[in-house]
C-alpha cells in the first residue's frame, strides 16, 4: 500500500470507527515547503513555496439520520486519545473556541465560511494527515484548506481555490490567533504537480514554476520546536507593520533596497533590521524561480545563503544548532545547490535545493551533524505535488 493509501484508510477506519457507517467522499490538501519569500506573505510581496507529498485527507458523509439538531461532528486521527480527538458542535448556535487547538481549526473553518455568507449543513468529517506538525511544513493550512474543501462540496457551496485559501486563513487569524499570512493556504489550495508557485500576496496572482528536472527539493527536519512560535509570529508580524508605518507605507512590499537605505537614519535600528530582511528577502524570489526552473544551482547556492543570514541576524528566527546545521550543509553542496531555513523559523526545517546527485551529500553531512547533536536531524526528499483536491477512495 503506497502512503497516500495508507492515509485514506486511516480516514476511512476511523469515520468508521466514530460514526458507525461508511463516509461517503474524500478530499485531500498538501503542506509545504517555501523554497524563497520567508516571512513576505504578510508584507504582501512575492513568495515562491512548492506543495509536497504530505498531506491531510479528510473523509466525510451526511450527519446522523436520528440528530435532532443541525450538527457539525469532526474526529481527528492523529491528534489525541479517543475522547479528546471528537467534536461536536450545534450549527445554529454562534461557533465557541472548543477546548483543544485542533477543534478551533474545524470550528474556525465553519465561522469563517459562516462569514463569508456561506450556509453550512449539517456534516461528519475523519480527518487524518501526515504532514509533520510544529516542523514548519504547514500542517495547519492543509488541515484548514481540506476541511474547507470537504464543507464546500458537502454543502455544495463551489468554493474556488482561492476562496477555501481565505477561508483557512481566517480561521487561523481570528479563531485559533494566528496571525498567518495567505501563502500556505494558496500553496496548499492552487498547485500544480511539478512546480513551485510563484504567488503575489497582494493580488494572489499566480504562476507555476517548472522545477528543473535535475533538481531535488530535500527538507532537512532539525527536530527543534520551539513553543512560543506563535507569539514570537505575531511579533515578528507587528514590526513589519511598526516598519512599513514609520516609512510611511501600506505595506513593505512598497519599498525597495534604495529607499530603505535612504530611510535608515530615522528608523529604529531594529525596525529597520527587520525591513531589511524582507526587502532584500523579496528581491530574491524571482532570481531564486529563474535559478530552478533552469537548474542553475550555483546561482541557488549564493541566493540561499543570503536568505538564511538574512533570516539568522536581521530577522532573528534561526537557532544556534540550526545556523550550525546550515552552514555544514552549505559547505558539503559547495555550488551544486542552496540550503536555508524554511517557515517561520524558531526551529522546524531547512530546505535545500540541489542536484539530484548532490543529495547523498546531505545524508553525510547531517550524519556528521547528528554525532554531537541534541536534537537528531532528518532527512527527507519530497516531489512536488499539486494542490487540493477531491481523491478516489480506490
Ligand atoms: C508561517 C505562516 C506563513 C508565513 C511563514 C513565513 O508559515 O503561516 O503565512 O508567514 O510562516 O514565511
Amino acid at each position: 500500500m503506497d502512503r497516500r493509501s495508507r492515509l485514506i484508510a486511516r480516514a476511512r477506519q476511523g469515520y468508521r470507527l466514530a460514526y458507525g457507517v461508511e463516509p461517503t467522499r474524500f478530499v485531500a490538501a498538501p503542506g509545504r515547503v517555501n523554497l524563497i519569500g520567508e516571512h513576505v506573505d504578510y508584507n504582501e510581496g512575492y513568495v515562491l513555496p512548492c506543495a509536497i507529498d504530505r498531506e491531510a485527507i479528510v473523509a466525510f458523509g451526511p450527519p446522523a439520520q436520528e440528530a435532532k439538531q443541525p450538527v457539525f461532528e469532526a474526529v481527528a486521527l492523529d491528534l489525541g486519545d479517543m475522547a479528546s480527538a471528537r467534536d461536536s458542535f450545534d450549527l445554529h448556535a454562534p461557533v465557541r473556541p472548543g477546548e483543544n487547538n485542533w477543534q478551533n481549526h474545524v470550528r474556525g473553518v465553519v465561522q469563517a465560511l459562516g462569514r463569508y455568507g456561506h450556509r453550512v449543513k449539517p456534516m461528519r468529517i475523519a480527518i487524518a494527515g501526515d504532514v509533520p506538525i510544529g516542523a514548519g511544513l504547514s500542517s495547519s493550512a492543509a488541515f484548514g484548506v481540506a476541511v474547507a474543501l470537504a464543507v464546500s462540496e458537502f454543502s455544495g457551496l463551489g468554493l474556488v481555490p482561492e476562496m477555501l485559501a481565505k477561508v483557512a486563513q481566517l480561521a487561523e487569524n481570528d479563531f485559533v490567533g494566528c496571525a498567518c499570512g495567505i501563502m500556505d493556504q494558496m500553496v496548499a489550495a492552487v498547485s500544480t504537480e511539478g512546480h513551485a508557485l510563484l504567488l503575489d500576496c497582494r493580488t494572489l496572482q499566480h504562476m507555476a514554476i517548472p522545477i528543473h528536472p535535475s533538481l531535488a527539493i530535500t527538507v532537512i527536519d532539525t527536530g527543534l520546536r520551539r513553543s512560543l512560535t506563535e507569539s514570537a509570529f505575531n511579533q515578528r508580524r507587528a514590526e513589519c507593520e511598526a516598519a512599513a508605518a514609520a516609512l510611511g507605507v501600506t505595506a513593505l512590499r512598497d519599498l525597495d533596497s534604495t529607499r530603505l537605505l535612504l530611510a535608515e537614519p530615522d528608523l529604529d535600528p531594529l525596525l529597520f533590521r527587520r525591513a531589511r530582511h524582507v526587502v532584500t528577502e523579496m528581491e530574491r524570489v524571482e532570481p531564486v524561480g529563474v535559478a530552478m526552473a533552469l537548474g542553475d544551482t550555483a546561482q541557488l547556492a549564493t541566493l540561499m545563503r543570503e536568505a538564511h543570514a538574512s533570516l539568522s541576524e536581521d530577522f532573528e528566527v534561526s537557532l544556534p544548532p540550526i545556523d550550525r546545521l546550515a552552514a555544514i550543509l552549505a559547505e558539503a553542496l559547495g555550488e551544486a545547490g542552496g540550503v536555508r531555513l524554511t517557515g517561520a523559523g524558531f526551529g522546524g526545517c531547512l530546505v535545500a535545493v540541489c542536484a539530484k546527485e548532490a543529495t547523498g551529500a546531505i545524508d553525510t553531512a547531517v550524519g556528521r551533524y547528528n554525532r554531537d547533536a541534541d536534537w537528531p536531524a532528518r532527512v527527507e526528499v519530497f516531489r512536488a505535488v499539486g494542490g487540493a483536491g477531491p481523491v478516489a477512495a480506490g
